[in-house]
């Protein structure tokens, strides 16, 4: 099958594209290489700034490839701060992305959205249904791009998925607490830095879980559009994590809070995410492992690996 993976250079992108081509699939990756550097040889690279629509006007596409959208800038904190610079990275990826599906006659297409739309939900875990009031500039652009995969679902007729991703962790990460912690405690082994009150909660997939969901998705696009969560069925604290990290480490660091959101790490930081996966569990997928055991094996992964690179 033919696929068109953007950010497909990035630490999600990456693993698809693996996935994608070990299974014989061809695929081309658009990536402006701003943040993600992968490259599997087995595929295809054109380095393109999906912002420019100039630049996408130009490009020579197969007809009737499969979109996996991925490419954005997942930061919540950059976001509160470079707006414009999200919005264009966020969004207008988004549109601009969606016209060179429409202009293909795209098979279908699967863009990550992220459980940070909810915001500070209520009910937890929280269902597909749930009101969506982002608290983020990065969650409120991740739902405008939603709306714009549903309108060209909608008027165009292109099959599409968006789905709400929980935090995704696994070896060759480059942001997120996971490698945030390891580089840290390579630092400085005697204390920790825990921004926030170390009570946030959030749910965690291991990587090759996730790419399992993305490619069933795939495999069961039906005509129309559709919103599904991507989560683990439990959750684990910040205290929990530094406690696992530490421990793959053999280290048993003081830990330092700097709390200054009200116990968030940073401005538009969602404190509790649990999502209610039962709508894609119904279609065949479940998490191998749990959220502290995701924590651990990609703490394990990193540690292998020798370096996490930190980029945020
Ligand atoms: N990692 C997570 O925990 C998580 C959670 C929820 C949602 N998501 C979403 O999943 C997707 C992938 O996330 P990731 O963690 O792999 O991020 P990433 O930053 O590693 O990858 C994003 C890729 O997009 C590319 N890119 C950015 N702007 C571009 C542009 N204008 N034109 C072309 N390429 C561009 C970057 O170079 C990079 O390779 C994102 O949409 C993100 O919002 C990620």
């Amino acid at each position: 099958m033919q696929y068109i993976v953007t950010g497909g250079a990035g630490y999600i992108g990456g693993h698809l594209t693996d996935r994608l081509v070990s299974e014989g699939n061809e695929v081309m990756v658009l990536d402006d290489l701003s943040s993600g550097k992968y490259e599997n040889s087995g595929s295809r690279l054109v380095k393109v700034n999906l912002i420019d629509s100039d630049a996408t006007g130009r490009l020579q596409l197969p007809r009737k490839a499969t979109f996996v959208h991925l490419a954005a800038d997942p930061n919540v904190r950059s976001s509160m701060d470079n707006v414009v610079d999200h919005f264009d990275r966020d969004v207008t990826a988004t549109l601009n992305t969606l016209e060179l599906a429409r202009r293909s006659d795209a098979k279908s297409f699967l863009f990550t959205s992220s459980s940070v739309v909810y915001g500070d939900a209520k009910k937890m875990p929280t269902p597909e249904t749930y009101q969506l009031k982002p608290i983020s500039n990065y969650g409120i652009f991740k739902m405008m791009s939603e709306e714009l995969v549903e309108y060209y679902s909608r008027t165009y007729g292109i099959k599409s998925t968006s789905l709400r991703l929980a935090n995704i962790t696994g070896g060759r990460a480059t942001h997120g607490i996971v490698p945030d912690f390891i580089n840290k405690l390579r630092k400085d082994q005697k204390s920790l830095e825990i921004l926030g009150d170390g009570k946030q909660r959030k749910s965690y997939v291991y990587m090759t879980d996730l790419i399992d969901a993305i490619m069933l998705v795939i495999s069961r696009q039906s005509s129309g559009y559709r919103v599904l969560n991507v989560g683990n069925s439990d959750s684990v604290s910040v205290n929990e994590m530094a406690g696992i990290i530490s421990g793959e480490m053999g280290l048993k660091p003081k830990y330092v809070y700097r709390n200054e959101f009200g116990g968030r790490g940073w401005k538009g930081d969602v404190k509790v995410m649990l999502l209610d996966t039962k709508m894609i569990q119904k279609l065949g997928w479940k998490p191998s492992v749990s959220s502290s055991e995701a924590v651990r094996k990609a703490a394990s992964d990193l540690l292998d690996s020798g370096k996490p690179q930190l980029r945020h």
